[in-house]
């Protein structure tokens, strides 16, 4: 049995919206299209026709990138997309919920808050490097958990999961839970995707995003790899042509070998940048800790965090701040060389102010 049979009855029973067939070199007279192409229109598709309902190239480029074969991937509008529809596909209003770990990433409490979905969450401690207690986890869910997030690299505290805890984490929930591993810090940590494990766990469900390692977050492009029910349910509730032409042509070229390499020196500089801002935080007075990180960002837990946050706003330079279980502490994303200087010169400036 698929775990698509815990989704929402209803959600199940539908079938793809029926869009006007696309058949190339024929005289389309079908979808109520314009007959012409705009001067403003540079695509390599003409705008004037409907994108594909879905973009089988683009699929098909992203299901090599992410090591699953085409019909274990759907082509999402960022992994927000995603997350946003799970949790409507799963979770009944007022009835079920979701589970997740504190502190973590907003938008899985964003969108269970829009669908009327209850959101249980495990707090993880800042001495564990924020990794849950695997026990708490598996005995916050219930018969009504539908969706357990898991966000390995996490955001905002950049630490990982190992495969271990995620295998656990599945096979517990066999049956009762989808897993939802959000890889979108993946490839800023030394260690591999869990997509493997989808041969093993018809439950998993991992999200991927173009828009942190390749730079693409403007062009809202992500991806859900899954086993086949899966794919095939989101499929009929997302919205027909959800990805654009100039979006598709964009990533298409995006994931082009010349521009793939790039993307890898790209990451491979943020790392090293990442452990070079590390290190001389940890020679600033005012930094109390900086907690390791598999991400593209460090959080940093601040003497006096309000000092912080004014002398980085004088300096015009911004960082994200969470208040709450997270309230002496920071997350700076990693910059180039060039911004990473101007943050750490704007902290210096500060420590020595404040000796004076
Ligand atoms: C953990 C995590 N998941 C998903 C997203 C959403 O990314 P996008 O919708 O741009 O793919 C973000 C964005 O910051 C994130 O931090």
């Amino acid at each position: 049995m698929s775990i698509t049979a815990r989704a929402r009855p209803e959600i199940l029973a539908l079938r793809p919206y029926a869009a006007a067939v696309q058949v190339e070199d024929t005289i389309r007279l079908n979808a109520n299209e314009a007959p012409w192409t705009s001067g403003a229109d540079p695509h390599r598709r003409p705008l004037n026709r409907y994108p594909e309902i879905r973009p089988g190239r683009l699929r098909a480029a992203l299901a090599e990138r992410f090591g699953v074969p085409s019909r274990r991937l759907l082509v999402t509008r960022g992994s927000s997309e995603a997350i946003d529809m799970l949790i409507r596909a799963f979770c009944r209003a007022g009835v079920d919920s979701i589970v997740t770990v504190s502190p973590g990433f907003s938008m899985y409490r964003h969108y269970a808050a829009i669908q009327g979905a209850a959101v249980r969450s495990v707090a993880s401690s800042p001495d564990a490097d924020f990794i849950p207690d695997i026990d708490r986890l598996i005995d916050a869910c219930d018969d009504n958990t539908r969706l357990v997030f898991l966000c390995s690299p996490n955001n905002p505290t950049g630490t990982s999961l190992t495969a271990d805890f995620i295998r656990l984490v599945l096979e517990a929930r066999r049956g009762r839970s989808a897993v939802v591993v959000d890889e979108a810090y993946i490839e800023f940590s030394a260690r591999e995707s869990v997509v493997g494990m989808l041969d093993d766990f018809d439950n998993l469900i991992v999200l991927r995003t173009l828009s942190k390692a390749l730079a693409f977050a403007g062009a809202r492009c992500g991806a859900v790899l899954a086993r086949r029910p899966v794919v095939d349910m989101l499929d009929a509730i997302q919205a027909p042509y959800a990805m654009s032409t100039p979006v598709v042509e964009r990533v298409e070229d995006a994931l082009s070998e010349r521009w793939l390499g790039e993307a890898a020196n790209r990451v491979a500089e943020i790392v090293a940048e990442r452990e070079r801002v590390r290190e001389a935080l940890g020679c600033l007075p005012l930094v109390q800790r900086v907690w390791p990180s598999d991400a593209n960002f460090l959080l940093v837990r601040f003497a006096d965090v309000r000092s912080v946050m004014d002398a980085t706003r004088q300096a015009g330079i911004l960082l994200r701040y969470f208040g709450d279980d997270l309230a002496d502490c920071v997350r700076i994303s990693i910059g180039s060389p060039e911004e990473n200087e101007a943050l750490l010169s704007a902290l210096g400036g500060l420590c020595q102010r404040s000796k004076d």
